[in-house]
């Protein structure tokens, strides 16, 4: 199976009608929220559709947050980082669930253009990790075949930057040599 369209901003003529994913927090967001988001410039949704068709079958969304330099190690803040390291935050990655574990790879595809288009931000303005929000341990598993690693502090949750269960993090710039491109579409 090929086509699927390199992901792109989130506007009107998508469908997202059908869309669910099987997780229960990013379904409802997806159906009651993600639009308001986009609106808002809350975050940005990034969406991949069926071939030749405005039907979504995988997105994830970008935003901004701070990452407090205690929950970072050494090598990823550099010596003398400022209180806070400027970090692009990944959400809402998901596919749709007769996608799933489907050999097409979609969801490692979205992956890559997440990083891809951090990398890309990161050129002109500073960002210094990107950080995901594992739902669950094999998830955190599967982050990490992408180089994401463990924040130091475990107290800190990109999502509520506040307390919350182990997080992931990585510096990006260890990620520049290893990932490009879109593939699911060949
Ligand atoms: C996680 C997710 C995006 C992966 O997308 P996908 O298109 O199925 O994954 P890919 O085809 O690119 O990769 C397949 C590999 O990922 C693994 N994988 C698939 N879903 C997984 C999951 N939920 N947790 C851990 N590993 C998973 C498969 O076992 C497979 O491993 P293999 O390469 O050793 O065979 C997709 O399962 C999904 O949308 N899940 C529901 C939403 C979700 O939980 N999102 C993450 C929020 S933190």
């Amino acid at each position: 199976m090929a086509g699927y369209s390199r992901p792109d901003d989130l506007s009107e003529h998508h469908s997202l009608t059908d869309f669910t994913c099987g997780e229960e927090s990013i379904d409802s967001w997806v159906q009651g929220r993600v639009r308001a988001n986009q609106a808002l410039g809350f975050s940005r949704t990034f969406v991949t559709t069926e071939p030749d068709s405005d039907l979504v079958v995988g997105l994830y969304c970008l935003s901004s947050v701070s990452v407090p330099r205690q929950s970072v190690g050494k090598p990823e803040r550099g010596s003398d980082p400022p209180r806070d390291l400027p970090a692009v935050l990944l959400g809402k990655l998901a596919v749709v669930s007769h996608l799933q574990d489907s050999g097409i790879g979609l969801g490692t595809d979205l992956m890559r253009d997440a990083i891809v288009r951090t990398l890309t931000v990161s050129l002109s303005v500073v960002v210094r990790l990107m950080v995901v929000d594992a739902l669950n341990e094999r998830l955190t598993g599967w982050y990490e075949r992408f180089g994401f690693t463990s924040l130091k502090q475990t107290d800190w949750s990109p999502t509520t930057n506040g307390p919350g269960p182990v997080r992931r993090a990585t510096n990006i710039s260890t990620l520049l040599p290893r990932w490009s491109g879109w593939t699911a579409g060949r």
